[in-house]
């Protein structure tokens, strides 16, 4: 099996010149760096990377921590924080707790053993309190979506109560005044937000609240069409509702259209998220657009400056810098779900 030193001899250069090349620790010419690679692909040779993170104390792997993989707005996100954290040099080591915390706990032990240099976590449906031992506050961690107040991190999300009332406040503007609620888990921060949101825009409206027109799901597809079944047995039905996130939103559609009735003639309906689903489905979702990209984005970069941070504390003794906290905008887009309701 070919070593370093034998990598060094076919491309005619240093073995330190190698080893910068392949842990990136110093300018090394285009040139050179064609000749090691060369080198490395013709004797078929793999840097050692246990040895390599064993010196430098970095793996240069990031813990992605995920509550339900199966949800388009948590693989689209993932999607992006693994493609941005790749551009940095770093792998991403993807966890799906599937909303268990059991799971979510065992996770972060896993991605400690494996020493990932940083974790990015949302965290499971029922999360508030804070997951992580006392011991773990040394390693970077941003928290994302969804926030755990009692843990002191870096964190980037959505103003989720503005996201509830401006897509009612949507709905108001169309005439609509019998407007009913699927919430989401309502431990989890963003939907308990969004129902805030949303009766903040009733009561400023002026319209009473009915608590019968809130129903509460999952989050999943199955809990929507459920709810919005209970939702057409009411006596007085709604003739829109507002759905916290576009999963729910499309089981809400296939509730709406099992029934006979249209979408918007009959009933007008705004989702949450902007999955790329919510285009496709017809008639193609209004929804409250989450800025997927941009959080996942603010989300590496604060986590890797974060490690930056924690490298350069290692070697001085510096005071850390305050963490970050970055609230991001839900931006409504009109599809064609909703229609102005002419006969109220
Ligand atoms: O669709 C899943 C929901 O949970 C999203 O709205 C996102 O905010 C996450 O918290």
């Amino acid at each position: 099996m070919a070593n370093i030193k034998d990598v060094a001899e076919k491309a005619g250069v240093s073995i330190t010149t190698v080893s910068h090349v392949i842990n990136e620790t110093r300018y090394v010419s285009d040139d050179l760096k064609a000749r090691v690679y060369g080198a490395m692909e013709a004797l078929n040779y793999r840097p050692n990377t246990l040895a390599r993170s064993l010196r430098s104390g970095r793996t240069r792997t990031i813990g992605l921590v995920i509550p339900d993989i199966s949800n388009l707005f948590f693989a689209e996100i993932s999607r992006k924080i693994e493609d941005k954290g790749f551009e940095y040099g770093y792998s991403v080591i993807l966890c799906n707790t599937d909303d268990d915390r059991e799971k979510e706990k065992r996770y972060i032990d896993v991605l400690l053993e494996k020493q990932v240099d940083g974790i990015i976590f949302i965290s499971a449906g029922a999360a508030k309190e804070n997951i992580f031992k006392p011991m773990d506050v040394d390693i970077p961690i941003v928290v994302a979506d969804r926030d755990i107040p009692s843990l002191t991190s870096d964190i980037v999300l959505i103003d989720n109560h503005k996201g509830g009332y401006d897509a009612t406040r949507y709905l108001i503007s169309l005439n609509h005044k019998r407007i009913a609620c699927i919430a989401g888990p309502s431990l989890a921060t963003p939907s308990a937000l969004r129902v805030e949101g949303y009766k903040r825009a009733l009561e400023d409206a002026g319209i009473p609240i009915d608590e019968a027109l809130i129903h509460q799901g999952d989050f999943r597809y199955e809990s929507g069409e459920t709810c919005m079944r209970e939702l057409l047995k009411n006596p007085d039905p709604p003739t829109a509702v507002f759905v916290c996130n576009d999963m729910m939103a499309l089981g809400a559609i296939r509730a709406i259209q099992v029934s006979g009735k249209r979408i918007p003639e009959h009933i007008s309906l705004v989702g949450f998220d902007n999955i790329p689903l919510s285009r496709t489905v017809y008639p193609a979702l209004t929804t409250m657009a989450q800025p997927i990209g941009e959080m996942a984005k603010m989300a590496v970069d604060l986590l890797i400056e974060r490690i930056q941070i924690k490298q350069h504390l290692k070697r001085n003794h510096d005071t850390e810098p305050v963490y970050k906290r970055v609230v991001l905008k839900a931006q409504l887009i009109e599809r064609e779900s909703c229609a102005v309701l002419t006969n109220n």
